[in-house]
Parts: C-alpha cells; sequence; structure tokens
C-alpha cells in the first residue's frame, strides 16, 4: 500500500486547503516496487501526474478523511505500506455549501485536526508488517524525522528537506536520508526520484535485520 499526492480540504465549493505535493515521489514508489513484482494499492491525492504499470491499483482520494478510509481498508491485506503522502494536518471544521462572498477585510476559517493515517495504522500494525513512512522538515531534519519514527511505529523513516535544492515537493529529483530503526543512516545525494525509490526499497529489506 502506498499513499501519495496532496489531500485538499474544502473551505467553500470552490477553494480547498492543500499543499505542493505532485505525487511523484510516491508514484515513483509504486512503479519501482510493481516493477520488483509487488501488487501496489497506491492510494493517491489530486494530481494530474499518472502511474503506469499493470500491478499497481490505483484509487483516487480527494481529502485527508477519504486517504484514511481507503489506507484502513487495505492496510490488514498489504506486507508493506509506504505513507508517501502530503496530507494535510487540518481541515476547515465548517466548510460553506455555497461559494463564500468577500465581505470584511478579514476572515478567519476555524481548522480541525485531521485524523493521522500513518499514526492510527501504526497503532494496529503486525508484527509481519513494514511501515515506511516520510518527513518533510523545513528545519531541524533529524530530530523531527526521528521524533516521528517512534511516535509512528515506522520501521523507517525518509527524511527530506525544502531547504535541499531539487528536493521534496515537484521535483523529478530528491535528495534524502533514511532513518533505521536500528539507529542507523543512509544519506543520498540529489538523484532521479525513481533512483530515491529504488534506494528505499533497497532500505525495506534491511528493515527487519
Ligand atoms: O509528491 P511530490 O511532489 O513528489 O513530493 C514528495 C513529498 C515531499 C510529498 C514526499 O517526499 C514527502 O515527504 N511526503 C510526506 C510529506 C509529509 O506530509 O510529511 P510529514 O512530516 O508532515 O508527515 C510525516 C508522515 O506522516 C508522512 O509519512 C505522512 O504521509 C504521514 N501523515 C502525516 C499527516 C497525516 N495526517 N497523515 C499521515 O499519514
Amino acid at each position: 500500500m502506498i499513499t501519495a499526492g496532496p489531500t485538499y480540504e474544502a473551505i467553500d465549493p470552490v477553494r480547498f486547503i492543500g499543499n505542493h505535493s505532485s505525487g511523484k515521489m510516491g508514484i515513483a514508489l509504486a512503479q519501482e516496487m510493481a516493477a520488483r513484482g509487488a501488487h501496489v494499492q497506491l492510494i493517491l491525492g489530486p494530481t494530474t501526474v499518472n502511474s503506469n504499470h499493470l500491478n499497481i491499483q490505483t484509487t483516487h482520494v480527494t481529502t485527508a478523511d477519504e486517504m484514511f478510509e481507503q489506507a484502513k481498508a487495505v492496510h490488514s491485506s498489504s506486507d508493506i505500506c509506504i505513507f508517501a503522502a502530503a496530507v494535510a494536518d487540518y481541515s476547515p471544521a465548517h466548510p460553506a455549501t455555497e461559494k463564500l462572498k468577500k465581505k470584511d477585510s478579514r476572515l478567519s476559517i476555524e481548522l480541525k485536526k485531521n485524523v493521522d493515517i500513518a499514526a492510527e495504522l501504526g497503532k494496529i500494525k503486525s508484527t509481519q508488517q513494514i511501515h515506511i513512512g516520510f518527513a518533510l522538515e523545513t528545519q531541524n531534519g533529524e530530530e523531527n524525522a526521528l521524533q516521528k519514527l517512534t511516535q509512528k511505529n515506522f520501521d523507517l523513516i525518509v527524511l527530506n528537506s525544502t531547504k535541499d535544492e531539487g528536493a521534496g515537493f515537484k521535483h523529478d529529483t530528491n535528495k534524502v536520508t533514511l532513518y533505521f530503526r536500528n539507529g542507523t543512516k543512509e544519506v543520498s545525494e540529489l538523484l532521479p526520484k525513481k533512483a530515491i525509490a529504488s534506494l528505499i526499497a533497497e532500505g525495506i529489506k534491511k528493515t527487519k535485520n
């Protein structure tokens, strides 16, 4: 199972809260895992990027709640779960049913916390299952990644930083550090996302060491 892309959380019928994820990293992982023989359930947020492998079954979702429902449905039958999606942490508490009209000079939107998909599924993960998370950070990368590794019960976390040129959102390249549960880490060069996906696939093999 792979989650990928952004989520969009409706403010009103024409506006949303989202982020810059293109889905490229998650789709590169889906392609890589499928090429290695996996049957991939790709749960993909709104993007125009596509996958093209017969072993990839894609479910399109829009919101964090929808992504969670789909992930929950396939989790128990998945050996490896990769959480590459950039899920919105908050969504409007009361999305408007009609388009909001321009009125006052300021507008406040009340936000509520979304479900943390990786953390929730991490709670029910079996000892056979492998969970791989991502951490997208702007600062204190290592500290934040290691915290997420344990808090979300990942076996491996992949840190990428918005501070590294050519890394993170939208690019065809990425630069990552893999952190394993046994305390080891592997730092990559700036590489095409396809090559990063291959590094992560090799990393997955080492998670049970
Ligand atoms: O899609 P691209 O344009 O190719 O960009 C790739 C990427 C930058 C989106 C990707 O490499 C990446 O870093 N994905 C995770 C982004 C993120 O939301 O990181 P986070 O540090 O906020 O979340 C930590 C982990 O928890 C992630 O595995 C995330 O998928 C998961 N999560 C977070 C919040 C939430 N509500 N549910 C989750 O499952």
